[in-house]
């Protein structure tokens, strides 16, 4: 249930050709230095149409995709501290940062360093917190992050599934830059997903965007995971009394207007930012917080969810 066709994707940001100062063994290409072929073996790039193949990674179980309609509502807050959940509760966990146009998993994951390249030519992905992290991030210069030309982009994220030494992997989670772009078009293209995950906030201006997020994973064919309610209410620190700040239960009640599952809220709580911002997730940090129990939380909801429904493509398709 594929409604991309080929040359979709020229429709893309213009190029700008200056991805030079990468890292030497990570510059953005067309794949020629980490799969061996030679450079002079392939089409000049305005020819190159992409793969339509599926990747199967068979050794990782779930592949999930984290995404919202619309930015800043905590997609990458919630897939570090899930990740970490999840690996927390015994699973082995990836953690791939696929948002090309703000990668932000390496900060908050803490890491500077550039991961290595293996004699065969395969990424082999940092460790952190117990987890496995790779980065589009790491294939550009950090200015160059937000422009990309639509093939160089499909390359880069079939690189981050297929030339990365992942292993045996229970959850591959998969950072998606905001919105309904040509990220998810190339990694739907590229692996058959388990399914998503929507992380909004509790009010309605973002909840309509949680329509248009489903909406797109409903053409693509990936199952809707679950919501997952960010900054639902504010936890006082002193009193633990519980202040809704916005709508309440609007994640919620818009997961049951959809038939989907809610995973679960996660307070606003300047605990959630600062860890963060410093490297270490609260879940990594605090384990036995109330932040990271509701992380938690969602954790074993997701599990659930994932037991019940089997493999992927038993998974409901909305
Ligand atoms: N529950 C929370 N409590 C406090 N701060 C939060 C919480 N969730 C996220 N934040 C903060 O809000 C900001 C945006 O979060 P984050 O980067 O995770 O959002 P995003 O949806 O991934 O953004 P983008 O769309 O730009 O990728 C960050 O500074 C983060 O620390
Ligand atoms: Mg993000």
């Amino acid at each position: 249930m594929r409604f991309l066709k080929k040359g979709d994707d020229k429709k893309s940001k213009p190029e700008t050709g200056q991805a030079s100062k990468a890292h030497p063994d990570l510059k953005v290409i067309s794949g020629s230095q980490i799969s061996g072929r030679q450079p002079q073996q392939q089409p000049p790039p305005q020819q190159q149409q992409p793969q339509q193949q599926n990747i199967t990674l068979p050794n990782i179980k779930y592949k999930i995709a984290v995404a919202s309609g619309k930015g800043g509502v905590g997609k990458s807050t919630v897939a570090t501290n899930l990740a970490i959940s999840l690996a927390n509760a015994g699973g082995a966990v990836g953690l791939m940062d696929a948002d090309a146009y703000g990668p932000s998993i390496p900060t908050m994951m803490g890491i500077q360093e550039q991961p290595k390249v293996s004699p065969e030519r395969k990424l082999i992905p940092l460790v952190r917190h117990n987890i496995k992290l790779m980065s589009i991030g790491f294939m550009v210069p950090e200015e160059q992050a937000m422009i990309w030309r639509g093939p160089m982009l499909h390359s880069s994220i079939r690189q981050l599934l297929s030339d990365v030494e992942w292993g045996e992997l229970d959850y591959l989670i998969i950072d998606l830059p905001p919105g309904t772009g040509d990220v998810a078009l190339s990694l739907t293209q590229a692996i058959p997903l388990t399914g998503a995950l929507i992380v909004t906030t509790p009010q309605d201006v973002a909840l309509a965007d949680v329509r248009r997020g489903v909406a797109m994973f409903e053409r693509l064919g990936v199952p809707i995971l679950g919501v997952i309610e960010n900054m639902s209410y504010f936890l006082c620190p002193h009193c633990n009394e519980k202040t809704e700040i916005f709508r309440k239960d609007g994640g919620k009640n818009t997961s049951e207007r959809f038939g989907v599952a809610f995973l679960g809220q996660i307070p606003l709580d300047a605990e959630v930012c600062t860890a963060g911002d410093i490297g270490v997730p609260i879940v990594a940090g605090h384990p036995e917080s109330p932040q990271s129990e509701a992380f938690g939380t969602v954790a074993h909801e997701l599990e659930s969810v994932l037991e019940v429904h089997g493999d992927d493509d038993e998974l409901t398709i909305l």
